[in-house]
């Protein structure tokens, strides 16, 4: 039996389309467990008892899981050396207690026939021929299923983490650090420095082993480590299994204020009025923020300090990258400079921030996002935070443009509605917000407004204000509906 995590980690979709086959009886599970067996027999598309093609299916999903494997990081020599070493120990212990299992069934059998050759009672007859059925039952050779192989597999390549107290779990492969391999799976983890200096990202270890794959300053005391601390930002996962116990936050008002200087990676045109502002954080000093909130930025350009607010348009999870999308606006003085090239690769850039609230609600709800042009930025934090967490059973985009390069990343959302299962987007056209809205508020009806959704909604007041009328008379509750209007 496996997990749900475990499972969707086998057959490679996200767990929300599987929590979506067991909601609509597609895939059946038990206690939040699905076997082996089933998961073959619903992501198999072939009924192997009937058709006897149990061979050739095993066949193509060892090949395909040997590329991925391959594609796979691998982990270093000892913890491989580790993960491999408590596998074989506990091989040892299940060949054991089989042996043992096997002694005393076979001694039974010998007893057994011992006694019914001397006795004419039926019921000794019986049991006699009961064992002989049950032993060479047991002794017939059976393939074994392709997914429990596949789950011994993964458990040397990589580690599952499940983090206490809210349950939350994450992969963890190569020589990802766990506040790496933490944040790229869209938890929330506690950090500050990222480099093992502030002590931020301190988690106890309550089963399983770490192993140190980054100096640290940080001094644990005696009597962390004796109660099992660790920095999740110095240490990986040893063990194939792991529980850490450490803190996340619950929402924007746990992320603290913080100013830092960033450097300018790159400065690109996404269109004829639409910049990329790539910047990076120091090794030493990453941005703590939440998808979807927004920061001050303040540069220096020709002698003068210009500054503006803008959405993050990347993901925390993408480490020490932070990006913003840039619209040509005479009133912006940063994007006048940018758009002027008035600043340069490895130019410093202070961000103060992050502000708003903006943020993914807890919810296992279909996520729908509503962007009107430059309001794709903070949806694009969302939608990949979204992706990495990969809860959602769905994710919605429906873009309108009100300007000619209005759909700056198309070509990146049909990359999402090619790759991804649970993904898919709709593009809309219109010089006015407030018409365009209504066009996507009717659209929205016909796809999506017959499922329970959250709906965030994010562009010029007039956008959003038509967006949230239509969801409002549509019946979709207060409580599911999230605003950021720029
Ligand atoms: S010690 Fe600062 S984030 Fe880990």
């Amino acid at each position: 039996m496996l997990t749900i995590w475990r499972a969707a980690q086998l057959v490679g979709v996200s767990r929300g389309v599987l929590q979506k086959k067991i909601r609509d009886g597609e895939l059946e599970s038990s206690d939040g467990l699905v076997s082996t067996e089933e998961l073959l027999r619903v992501f198999s598309g072939v009924d192997f008892e009937e058709h006897g093609d149990f061979e050739r299916v095993t066949r193509i999903k060892e090949q395909a899981f040997g590329r991925r494997v391959r594609e796979r990081m691998l982990p270093s020599q000892d913890v491989l050396a580790q993960r491999l070493f408590a596998q074989s120990e506990e091989l040892a212990d299940v060949r054991r207690h089989l042996q043992s299992y096997h002694d005393l069934v076979i001694t039974l059998r010998a007893r057994i026939d011992e006694a019914a050759g001397a006795s004419e009672s039926k019921v000794l007859h019986e049991l006699k021929d009961f064992v002989e059925r049950g032993l060479s039952n047991a002794l017939a050779t059976k393939t074994a299923n392709i997914y429990a192989i596949m789950d011994d597999v993964l458990k040397v390549m990589s580690s599952h983490v499940t983090v206490r107290p809210s349950g939350r779990e994450f992969a963890l492969e190569g020589h990802d650090t766990l506040l790496q391999a933490g944040l790229s799976a869209g938890l929330r983890l506690n950090y500050g420095c990222g480099n093992g200096t502030c002590g931020l990202c301190k988690a106890r270890v309550i089963s399983g082993s770490v192993a140190r794959v980054q100096a640290f300053d940080y001094p644990l005391s005696e009597a962390e480590k004796l109660q099992g601390y660790t920095l999740l930002c110095a240490h990986t996962a040893a063990s194939s299994e792991l529980v850490i116990e450490a803190l996340e936050a619950d929402g924007a008002q746990d992320i603290p204020a913080q100013q830092i200087t960033t450097r300018v990676r790159a400065v690109s045109s996404l269109g004829r009025d639409t910049l990329l502002l790539h910047l990076q954080t120091p090794r030493t000093n990453r941005l703590r923020f939440l998808a979807g909130q927004c920061v001050t930025i303040s540069a220096t350009c020709g002698g003068d300090e210009v500054r503006a607010d803008y959405p993050i348009a990347s993901c925390p999870c993408d480490d020490r990258n932070l990006h913003f999308y840039v619209a040509r606006e005479a009133g912006d003085p940063l994007a006048r400079s940018l758009f002027a090239d008035a600043l340069k690769a490895g130019d410093a850039v202070t961000v103060w921030g992050p502000q708003g609230d903006f943020v993914l609600a807890e919810s296992q709800r279909p996520l729908v996002f509503a962007a009107c042009d430059l309001g794709f930025a903070p949806m694009k934090g969302l939608m990949e935070h979204a992706m990495a967490a990969e809860g959602a059973e769905s994710i919605s985009l429906y873009w309108l443009a009100t300007r000619a390069d209005g759909h700056f990343l198309a070509n990146q959302c049909r990359a999402w509605t090619d790759a991804l299962d649970n993904f898919d987007h709709a593009l809309f056209a219109d010089a006015d917000a407030g018409a365009g809205a209504r066009a996507v508020v009717q659209a929205m009806r016909a796809d999506v407004f017959v499922a329970d959704c959250d709906f965030y909604l994010a562009g010029p007041e007039s956008f959003v204000d038509t967006m949230l009328a239509g969801l409002r008379s549509a019946g979709v509750p207060e409580r599911q509906i999230f605003t950021m209007a720029l």
